[in-house]
Parts: structure tokens; C-alpha cells; sequence
């Protein structure tokens, strides 16, 4: 029973079930006092909402819950629930019993995009993969996308031991500050050393770094991303960037851990474990006991990842614990699965792309001299000039690993493509950065607007942004924000485009 009990638990109806990554954590006496994912249940038992979506067409709202106990999410409930519209993932629900429910974050030292300083709600349809061959959604988070719970209870205080894991895309991240999922303070500003204690993931090296040029794992225990004993480089803790990778952060007092592994196979390895930094202000820690996601501490909103599930305990989880939620992770059997929809497009074809909201029919994404991407008329007689620059050539997506999604090469200028910058579509030369290969990264899908024949293209690095035209200018606009360009008002139709053959 005692061995068996971290890998199998025994429910009521005498079937054998996989236990959940809490389960687990229970068995090791460091129940989870947190518990999120938009992917799974983490319990065996766990039956409720996963997490909520809000519809962009009539703003209604729906959960999302587990096909069965302790399964997998229903993402065709949300596909069905979002059919013609776009969704935003409104609440990310604590499963621990809690109600440390994560939802769109305030502002704090920093302001979010949004109109009241809050940011922005990530896309439902960002970042879907499969469990056991199951579709589920994760959540992609764009730089000014954050989730957060002030005034979560159970959360570790002051010195007091935690736990936490996440498994997150480790081929999603940036330079920026900070991708975080843990413990931070509960007034969103920046309270000083030692007041947060939570995961990093990305390759920012403005505090600490590991070994090469990253990502990494590190601790967010604030004004400091900790890579090991000392601020700075700590070569022991290496990159780390599997497609699905679990991240592992526990502290007690002086005594903390960074660990990871490939989610999909194989051991959690330890990258640091010791005493506290001895800086000052980490020795005790002074934790404050909000819950953050996809920012840090202080709301500073400008990095990205994508974050699958995770789970905060209430004490320093042995490493066999977490070794068996680990198994757990593995058997749960992450997989990547398409980005893209409706009609396919041909790499290396030539293509246009017509508008098809009425009265502007006869108008093509097309770039001016000026490098900007506007809509113009174009027709078999304009002359070769225009035709060019409403021609594009479809290429693998430059950005977004191996997302399958697309760039559009511009057919008169080589080795310039579509990007956005700002959000307005332009015309850039490839500079081989990962900002430009991302800007550049578009994936087509199921029109919008209903037409099978149609298509939407939205932008991979903003999953909630479309490529749109506004006043015959083009933009990757979002279905009700804080542009013009984002107005509602026949959002679907100016996201819908036909995909035909290039002018030229
Ligand atoms: C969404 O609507 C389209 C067109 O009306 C239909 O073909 C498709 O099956 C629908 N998808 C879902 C998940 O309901
Ligand atoms: C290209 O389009 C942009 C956006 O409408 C405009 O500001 C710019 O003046 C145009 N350039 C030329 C050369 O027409
Ligand atoms: C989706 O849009 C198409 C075309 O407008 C419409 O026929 C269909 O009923 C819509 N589907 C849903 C589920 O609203």
C-alpha cells in the first residue's frame, strides 16, 4: 500500500485509477494547496471546472471540466462553446478545494494593457496539444498577459516550506521579465528581496543565469532570478528547452531547490539545492502568499511562455514526491498537435489574400513603398507593381519552433516578409532575430466568419490577434480591445480572407 500509494490510488468502486499529481503530493504529506490546469484534472477524483472561457460574439461565459474524473479537459465543449467567435480564458480554477482561483491581473508597480491597467486574458486556442491523444488547450502568454490571486489562502507565508511544479513549453519564452508561476506579494508591487518565491522560465540574464545561452529554470524570489547559491551565473543549472518541460521550485528555511526534466520522458534532475542566497533579505524568506501566472511579482507583464498545469504544496515535497509526479507528467503523455485549420496552404506557393467583408471585395493585403500593409484594389489589369505587392509566398513558419504554421514572403522583395510590429502588419526584412521569425509567424485557421472556403490568420506570438484590415490599413487586431483597430463591430468578416492563387 505504502510504495504503491504514490503511483495508483483506489477509488471507491474498487477500480484502479492513476493517481493525479495531488494525489501524490498528499501521499507525501505536502498536500497541494493549489492546483491549475487548463489541460487535466490533477486529482483522480477531481471532477469540477478546469477553467472558464468568455466568448468574443455575446460575451457569455462557460467551464470547462473534465471528460471524465481525473481526465483530460473537454476541448470539444470549448470548440463548440467558441465556434465562429474567439474565446479568452477568463479563470484558471484552483481543483485544491481552496478557491485560489487564478484570474486576469491587476495592475500593480506595472500597469497592463488593458484600459484599467489590468492585461489582457490569454487566447483559449493558443497553445493546443494532446494528452493521451486527447486535444486539451493550454494557456500561451503573450508579453502583457497575466493571471494572479491576491488573497489565495493555504499559500506558504514568511519563511514558511512550499513546493511547486509547472510543465510549460520550453520552446516558448523570452528575454523579458518574467515568466513566473508561483508565490508573490499580495499587493502586485515589488515589497523587496525574499518577498516572492516562484518559478522563472526564460532566458532573461538582467539577475541570474545557468549555463549557455538558455532557457533556463530559475527561482523569481525577487530582485533576483536565482540560478543557484549566488546571484549570477550558476553554470550547474543548464538550459533546458523541451517541447514539454517540467520545472521544479521548493524552498524551506535556507534550504531551496531548482529541478526539471523533459515532461514527456524520463527523471527530474536537481540544478540547485542548498542553502538560501546570502544576499540580503533571502535568509529568511518574507513570502507574501498571492499566486501569479505568466508575470512578476510587481506585474511586470513583457515576458511570454505557456503554461500547461501546476500545483503549489503546502510543505518541502521530497525529491521521491516529486519524482513520482514526474512519472505521472510522463504518463500523461504530452504531444504537440496542429495549430492550423481549414483550407491548407502550399509551402512555396504563391498566394493572395482578398478581403471579403462586403463592399470591399475587390481589395488584397498588399504592402505600399513604404513598407506598410494595407488592402488595395487589384484586379487582372492593374499594373505588375501592384500585382507584386499583393503577392506573397508561402513559407514554413520562421518563428514558433515546429508549430506548422506559416510566414508570407513578399513576392517582389525576397527575404522580406509579413510581420506585425506595434500590431500594425508590415513589411520587414528578415534580421534572423527570434522577435522577427516570431513577429513574422501567422497560423491559418477556420474562418471566423463560417466559410469553409475562408480562412483566419492569426498571429502565433498573439494568439488572441487576427490579421484584420481597418480602414484599409492591416493590422493583427484583437475582437474588442483598446485599439480602434480591435472595435467588434464586424470583427469576423475583416479576419476572413480568401487564400488564392498570387497575381504574380
Ligand atoms: C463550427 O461551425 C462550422 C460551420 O458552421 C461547422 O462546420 C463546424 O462543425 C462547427 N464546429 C463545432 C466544433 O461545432
Ligand atoms: C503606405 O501606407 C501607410 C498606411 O496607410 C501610409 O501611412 C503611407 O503613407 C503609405 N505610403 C505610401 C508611399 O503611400
Ligand atoms: C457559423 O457561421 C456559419 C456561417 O455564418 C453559420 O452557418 C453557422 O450556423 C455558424 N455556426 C454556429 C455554431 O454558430
Amino acid at each position: 500500500m505504502c510504495s504503491r500509494v504514490l503511483a495508483l490510488g483506489l477509488v471507491a468502486t474498487g477500480v484502479l485509477v492513476a493517481a493525479g499529481p495531488c494525489d501524490i503530493y498528499a501521499s507525501g504529506g505536502t498536500p497541494c494547496i493549489a492546483a491549475h490546469s487548463t489541460t487535466r484534472a490533477l486529482y483522480s477524483s477531481y471532477n469540477g471546472a478546469l477553467y472558464q472561457v468568455q466568448r468574443g460574439s455575446d460575451k457569455a461565459k462557460t467551464d470547462i471540466k473534465p471528460l471524465s474524473a481525473g481526465g483530460v479537459a473537454n476541448a470539444a465543449a470549448q470548440d463548440s462553446f467558441c465556434n465562429n467567435t474567439t474565446c479568452l480564458i477568463t479563470i484558471i480554477y484552483d481543483q485544491s478545494g481552496r478557491g485560489n482561483h487564478l484570474t486576469q491581473a491587476p495592475p500593480g508597480g506595472f500597469k497592463g494593457p488593458e484600459a484599467n491597467g489590468y492585461d489582457n486574458l490569454a487566447s483559449a486556442i493558443g497553445a493546443p496539444v494532446t494528452l493521451n491523444g486527447q486535444k486539451a488547450y493550454g494557456v500561451f502568454v503573450s508579453p502583457g498577459t497575466g493571471y494572479r490571486n491576491n488573497a489565495a489562502s493555504g499559500t506558504a507565508k514568511g519563511d514558511e516550506p512550499e513546493g511547486m511544479y509547472a510543465v510549460l513549453d520550453g520552446t516558448h519564452y523570452n528575454q523579458y521579465c518574467c515568466f513566473d508561476y508561483g508565490n508573490a506579494e499580495t499587493s502586485s508591487l515589488d515589497t523587496g528581496n525574499g518577498h516572492m518565491e516562484a518559478i522563472y522560465f526564460g532566458d532573461c540574464t538582467s539577475w541570474g543565469s545557468g549555463a549557455g545561452s538558455g532557457p533556463w529554470i530559475m527561482a523569481d524570489l525577487e530582485n533576483g532570478l536565482f540560478s543557484g547559491l549566488s546571484s549570477g551565473k550558476n553554470t550547474n543549472d543548464p538550459p533546458i528547452s523541451y517541447r514539454f518541460t517540467t520545472a521544479v521550485v521548493k524552498g524551506r528555511p535556507n534550504q531551496w531547490a531548482i529541478r526539471g526534466a523533459n515532461a514527456a520522458s524520463g527523471s527530474l534532475s536537481t540544478f540547485y539545492s542548498g542553502v538560501r542566497p546570502s544576499a540580503s533579505g533571502y535568509n529568511p524568506m518574507s513570502k507574501e502568499g498571492a499566486i501569479i501566472l505568466g508575470i512578476g511579482g510587481d506585474n511586470s507583464i513583457s515576458a511570454q511562455g505557456t503554461f500547461y498545469e501546476g500545483a503549489m504544496t503546502s510543505g518541502y515535497p521530497s525529491d521521491a514526491t516529486e519524482n513520482a509526479v514526474q512519472a505521472n507528467i510522463v504518463a500523461a503523455k504530452y504531444a504537440t498537435t496542429s495549430l492550423t485549420s481549414g483550407p491548407s496552404l502550399t509551402v512555396g506557393s504563391s498566394v493572395s489574400l482578398r478581403v471579403t467583408t462586403s463592399s470591399y471585395t475587390d481589395r488584397y493585403l498588399a504592402h505600399n513603398s513604404s513598407s506598410a500593409i494595407i488592402t488595395q484594389a487589384v484586379s487582372a489589369s492593374s499594373s505588375s507593381t501592384l500585382k507584386q505587392q499583393a503577392t506573397w509566398i508561402v513559407r514554413t513558419g520562421l518563428g514558433g519552433g515546429n508549430s506548422g504554421c506559416f510566414s508570407f514572403e513578399s513576392r517582389d522583395t525576397p527575404g522580406s516578409y509579413m510581420r506585425h510590429y506595434d500590431f500594425a502588419l508590415r513589411l520587414g526584412t528578415n534580421d534572423g532575430t527570434k522577435q522577427f521569425a516570431e513577429d513574422a509567424t501567422f497560423c491559418p485557421q477556420t474562418a471566423l466568419n463560417g466559410l469553409s472556403a475562408d480562412s483566419s490568420i492569426r498571429s502565433w506570438n498573439y494568439p488572441t490577434r487576427y490579421v484584420r484590415h481597418y480602414a484599409n490599413v492591416a493590422y493583427v487586431a484583437g475582437n474588442g480591445g483598446v485599439h480602434m483597430f480591435d472595435a467588434a463591430a464586424s470583427f469576423n468578416d475583416d479576419v476572413s480572407w480568401v487564400v488564392a492563387s498570387g497575381f504574380a
